[in-house]
């Protein structure tokens, strides 16, 4: 059966075991403490669990830098921790990915110490050498401002290293059919574990081309359909989610023809469009990159999102329009990163202002793919401007307003817990939400039930109806003859809509899912709908009857 394929209507939970729960009064969460929090998440109605990395590691990129694939990072607990987390899951109906980072290890990995350590180690072509500084070795930095080359030089080795990131991270030799295999090990390791899948990083490096005389390197497009091949014979429902950052023209070339590469990728093209959208009420970019996104196998899937544990990356915006989305969201220069992203998170982005909040996660929640959400942004957590780079966003969750928002009996957590102000966790903080009935987090909750139940969403085919209102976007989702119709108003004033919703006799009729008013369509069958500002309502088309009406096909 095609809906089998859990990942096209699952809604993830992105967190980090470090800054979640401790368990053990030592400042860092712990998997003990992730396992005694996996009822509130199964309360908050999530289905799977996007998990950034965990392995041992010297932590100089918040985990993106392993020294061994193979174990947990004693601080976060050991092997017989996570599987007890997995279990966990599994009881719950939860599932796992976890981030799987095998373009780069750490420096300090036995394999990068082998490798500089001798020219004939097995491992020295595990990564890439260059006698000589190669031309170009100053241009193509992820980090620009922080990071200054991508090839330095090794004392040891006699020889430069390439690192398409930090230079405490050498790029893996990608193509050697050793360093291949290893990742398949990997895979295979963890799946054995109880995961499903993995939030692959940076997925275009990884299968780049990589080294001193490559000029335009090519991607080896082969080793996606091999990760995907090797997974699914392990295991057939596990997935990989792609961390790549691409144009829509290659949006074919990763999900493959026949749906035989990855099944699912972050939609970055949508992110920042939707980030435009919200700063200017102009949807039209939204549109259209929905439109360039839109061509996928039936098998693919798109991961929607607001924010991450990364800057919000606005590169792909042309200058004015990022410009636009630095004026409204990130003003000031130490709220900008990279010279193309802002490192807050999303609440302190929209002033704290509910009402905005929920049209922000409403409309990213009805578009075409599955959402992800990150730890935290259900209570509308803050940001710490005061920490470095893309720490700032990436606090401890504030479970309450015990010390250190319940997060750790220590007084020094691994990061400080955000206090004082309007987003300290003497405000902002799980507790004090679940017992508001009008707070984000019952309001969350509300959201995940109802897009759930919308699986036409995750599955269907989408229209962007006429509204003739700037600012108002309206989608008819269609699957199985039932069809939903969600409307947001992106705009800060009150509007009327005249929509004809389509759908025959059907479309005269729209009951809102989440509140008493329904709408009936005049003699021309349109619908007049009265939207406050920053508005949004969710439809079903046709009456409450829909799955006594839906269709096998
Ligand atoms: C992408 C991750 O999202 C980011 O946090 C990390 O720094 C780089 N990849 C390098 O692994």
């Amino acid at each position: 059966m095609i809906s089998d394929l859990w990942y096209k209507n699952a809604v993830i939970y992105c967190l980090s075991v470090e800054t979640f729960m401790d368990s053990n009064g030592d400042g860092v969460g712990d998997f003990e403490g992730l396992s005694r929090r996996l009822d509130y998440l199964a309360g908050l109605g999530v289905n799977a669990i996007w998990l950034m990395p965990f392995q041992p590691s010297p932590g100089k990129d918040d985990g993106y830098d392993v020294t061994d694939y193979y174990d947990v990072d004693p601080r976060y607990g050991t092997l017989g921790d996570f599987v007890d987390f997995t279990h966990g899951c599994k009881q719950r109906g939860i599932r796992v990915l976890i981030d799987l980072v095998v373009n780069h290890t750490s420096d300090q990995h036995p394999w990068f110490q082998s490798a500089r350590s001798d020219p004939n180690s097995p491992y020295r072509d595990w990564y890439i050498w260059s006698k000589t500084k190669p031309a170009g070795a100053d241009k193509g930095m992820i980090f620009p401002g922080v990071q200054e080359t991508t090839w330095t030089r090794d004392d040891k080795a006699g020889e430069y290293y390439f690192h398409r990131f930090f230079k405490f991270q050498p790029d893996l030799n990608t193509s050697n059919p050793h360093v291949q295999a290893e990742i398949l090990k990997i895979m295979g390791f963890w799946i054995q574990l109880g995961v499903s899948g993995f939030r692959m990083d940076a997925v275009p490096f990884v299968i780049a081309e990589k080294g001193a005389d490559i000029k335009k390197p090519k991607e080896q497009f082969g080793m996606l359909r091999t990760f995907r091949e090797f997974l699914q014979w392990r295991q057939g429902d596990s997935i990989i989610l792609g961390e790549a950052n691409i144009l829509p023209e290659d949006n074919l070339k990763y999900f493959g023809d026949d749906g035989d590469r990855i099944p699912m990728m972050f939609n970055f093209q949508v992110n920042q469009t939707l980030f435009y959208a919200l700063a200017s009420g102009d949807t039209e970019p939204m549109i259209e990159a929905l439109e360039k996104t839109r061509d996928k196998p039936h098998t693919a899937q798109w991961g929607m999102f607001l924010r991450n544990h990364d800057e919000l990356d606005l590169g792909r915006l042309d200058e004015e329009k990022r410009e636009m989305v630095f004026q409204a969201f990130g003003p000031e220069e130490h709220m900008q990163l990279y010279h193309r992203g802002i490192r807050r998170r999303l609440a302190p982005m929209l002033g704290g202002d509910q009402r905005r909040l929920e049209l922000a996660y409403s409309l990213m929640f009805s578009l075409p793919g599955t959402p992800v959400i990150r730890y935290g942004d259900e209570i509308g957590m803050g940001d710490d401007l005061e920490l470095p780079e893309r720490n700032s966003c990436r606090t401890p969750m504030q479970w309450s307003d015990e010390p250190q928002g319940g997060f750790t009996k220590s007084d020094k957590p691994v990061l400080p817990v955000i206090s004082k102000g309007p987003f300290g966790y003497e405000h902002i903080n799980v507790a004090e939400q679940r017992r508001d009935p009008t707070s984000l987090l019952n309001w969350m909750e509300r959201l995940i039930r109802m897009r759930k139940e919308a699986p036409e969403i995750g599955w269907g085919d989408y229209a962007v109806l006429e509204t003739g209102t700037p600012g108002v976007l309206a989608m008819r989702y269609d699957w199985r003859n039932n069809s939903v119709l969600i409307v947001h108003n992106l705009k800060p004033e009150p509007v009327e809509v005249h929509l004809d919703v389509g759908c025959g006799e059907h479309g005269k009729l729209l009951i809102d899912i989440a509140d008493s008013e329904s709408s009936e369509a005049d003699g021309q069958g349109r619908h007049r709908l009265l939207l406050e500002a920053h508005a949004y309502r969710w439809f079903r088309v046709g009456g409450l009857d829909y799955l006594l009406r839906r269709t096998e096909l």
